[in-house]
């Protein structure tokens, strides 16, 4: 049998289809400042829907992966290679969680979440997290800030994880003539 080179299908369209839709929200949420006053509160509201159907779409990865074996890397890669790219794909499958759990947090512990019920793509309501909206207020208000603060950082480490990913793709393809874009292409 012929070794594997490339990822399941499966594998492959999740992969694409969650670096798309993370682009996406990002792109979105960053250039809010900039829509008219009307747009803002739909562009929020549809950040949300995003991150949680990326959210959805991250747990049925993270259970295809445990149950289905990535192709081997190329033999020409070192040691040290494998090891980075082991340790900078762990680190993006915890911010691929974090970013929508923190915001999901964080939109939990807005003290105007009970009379504002958080709609998935305006289809039918989606649940806050019933302990952290039982927070006491002024309590609640602090965890508001720090979960803001976690996911506007994790939205930083991302740029700079999915910029080495992109980087480290593009050397292996080009500088290492491997086919290591073709391992993930759809
Ligand atoms: C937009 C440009 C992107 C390119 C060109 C790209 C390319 C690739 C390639 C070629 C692989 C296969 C690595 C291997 O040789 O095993 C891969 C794997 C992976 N990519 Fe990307 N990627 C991109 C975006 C993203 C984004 C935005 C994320 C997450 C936020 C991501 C997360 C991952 C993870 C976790 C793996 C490892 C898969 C596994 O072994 O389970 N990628 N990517
Ligand atoms: C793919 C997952 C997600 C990504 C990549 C992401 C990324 C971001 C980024 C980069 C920001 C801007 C932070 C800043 O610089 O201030 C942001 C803001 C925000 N996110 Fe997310 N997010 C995701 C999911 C979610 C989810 C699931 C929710 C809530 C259910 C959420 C709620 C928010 C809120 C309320 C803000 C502040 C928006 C504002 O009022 O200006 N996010 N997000």
């Amino acid at each position: 049998m012929l070794a594997q080179t490339r990822y399941t299908r499966t594998a492959i369209a999740l992969h694409w289809l969650i670096a798309v839709l993370m682009i996406i929200n990002i792109a979105l949420i960053l250039l809010v400042d900039r829509y008219p006053d009307d747009w803002v509160r739909p562009a929020v509201d549809t950040h949300k829907s995003i991150g949680i159907t990326v959210l959805g779409l991250v747990i049925m990865r993270i259970l295809w992966r445990a149950t289905h074996k990535p192709p081997a890397m190329p033999g020409s890669y070192g040691a040290f290679e494998r090891f980075a790219a082991h340790l900078a794909h762990g680190a993006l499958y915890v911010l691929m969680i974090l970013l929508p759990l923190s915001g999901w947090m964080h939109d939990s512990a807005w003290k105007d979440a009970a009379t504002h019920p958080m709609q998935l793509f305006g289809l039918f309501e989606w649940p806050r997290i019933g302990w952290i909206m039982a927070i006491e207020p002024t309590v609640k208000e602090t965890w508001h800030t720090v979960l803001g603060g976690v996911h506007e950082w994790a939205g930083y480490v991302l740029y700079v994880l999915v910029g080495l990913h992109v980087l480290a793709a593009l050397k292996h393809q080009f500088l290492d003539g491997e086919r290591e874009l073709q391992r993930m292409w759809p």
